[in-house]
């Protein structure tokens, strides 16, 4: 029996790409081995990562300009190869902050040069509650790029609309938001996302980037750590995860077949609007703490009246057959990762549950 899983990442997948995995996992197309047991240079292992490229460049509408990286090291490490690649002797960059994402990519980007903040919403506590508003950016038009986190997975919160920062590069960490919703990916210069929320599992990074913007990256950095190498080499410059990568083609076929991202953001817009209704109906007992205008349709925080009666809805709802509940152990609360595997009708079940618990608790 699977549960329903409300997991911030890794987290749920759809079955159906799980399904082909499972099908395939001893004997992939008649090969008589694993796909994970071929070469990443032989021509199995190739259509998948074509194939991965394509569908993702098809969803997406990726343009001519820019291209599909396969990456490892997580989200974390581009947190540091970001500014090695993009950031000249000399030169500075801007970081926009709205949580504990953006202060980790910020603090590796002061190793490696001149960072600056160019807006911050955090509150007297520490907490952040929502995204700058656009007269708030301080931004340095010599910048050599501006980074920003689209979706703020612990805080909960999520631009809704891209930044204009007239013409410098735009970087994007969109690790919890990514293919949730249709995206413009020529006002990124380069965008990263961990696979684990929305795409598949975790061990592979997807990059979508402006393929002159990465060619003109610094040379001075060891080869592996230049994303030119990835961008010259079809990301297969050095052996890449190629189960993961197998597993995030699976995942994309999955998009594809239900209707691609316009059928992704309805359901996810759904979703949201089903979980927050239910929240602010019951707003004496939970609070959403996230300003209205920056609620992220992808991970939804809230608070019951205590810490113990936060405890007892994880542990009922467990009991229910929902977990990932329990909010980000720096945030506290509940969090309710709602991401692509997640459908419209265990939303609804957990909105049910949740107003039972009202009811008896409030
Ligand atoms: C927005 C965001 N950025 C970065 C990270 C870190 O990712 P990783 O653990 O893959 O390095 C996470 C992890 O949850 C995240 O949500």
């Amino acid at each position: 029996m699977r549960v329903i899983n409300f997991n911030a990442g890794p987290a749920g997948l759809p079955l159906p790409a799980l399904e082909r995995a499972r099908d395939e996992f001893l004997d992939f197309q008649g090969s008589g081995m694993s796909v994970m047991e071929h070469s990443h240079r032989g021509n199995e292992y190739d259509a998948v990562h074509t194939e991965a490229i394509a569908l993702l460049t098809e969803l997406l509408g990726i343009p001519g300009s820019h291209e599909v990286l396969f990456l490892t090291g997580g989200a974390s490490q581009q947190f540091a190869q970001v500014p090695m690649n993009f950031l000249p002797a000399g030169a500075s960059a801007d970081y926009l902050m709205t949580g504990v994402w953006s202060e980790k990519a910020l603090e590796e980007a002061k190793l490696v040069g001149i960072a600056r903040i160019a807006a911050d919403t955090r509150d007297a506590d520490g907490r952040y509650r929502r995204v700058p508003r656009e007269e708030e950016l301080q931004l340095d038009p010599s910048a050599a790029y501006v980074h920003l986190t689209t979706n703020n997975t612990i805080y909960g919160t999520q631009w809704h609309q891209v930044p204009d920062t007239r013409g410098v590069p735009l970087v994007a960490d969109m690790s919890s938001d990514f293919l949730g919703r249709p995206l413009d990916v020529k006002h990124f210069s380069f965008i990263y996302a961990g696979a684990q929320k929305n795409l598949g599992p975790s061990g592979v990074l997807v990059a979508v980037a402006d393929r002159a913007f990465v060619r003109r990256g610094r040379q001075d950095i060891p080869k592996i750590f230049r994303y030119a190498t990835a961008s010259e080499n079809n990301s297969l410059y050095n052996t890449p995860p190629t189960f993961a990568i197998y597993l995030v083609r699976n995942v994309l076929a999955w998009m594809k077949s239900v209707g691609g991202l316009k059928q992704i953001q309805a359901w996810n817009a759904e979703k949201s609007a089903l979980l927050y209704g239910a929240i602010d109906r019951a707003s004496g007992f939970y609070r959403a703490p996230v300003a209205r205008d920056s609620r992220s349709d992808m991970n939804v925080v809230f608070q019951l009246p205590s810490e113990a009666l936060d405890d007892r809805f994880v542990s009922a709802a467990k009991q229910a057959g929902m977990v990932g509940l329990k909010g980000h152990r720096s945030a506290g609360g509940i969090r309710v990762s709602l991401y692509n595997a997640v459908t419209v009708s265990q939303v609804k079940t957990l909105v049910s549950f949740m107003e039972t618990f009202a009811r008896e608790h409030g």
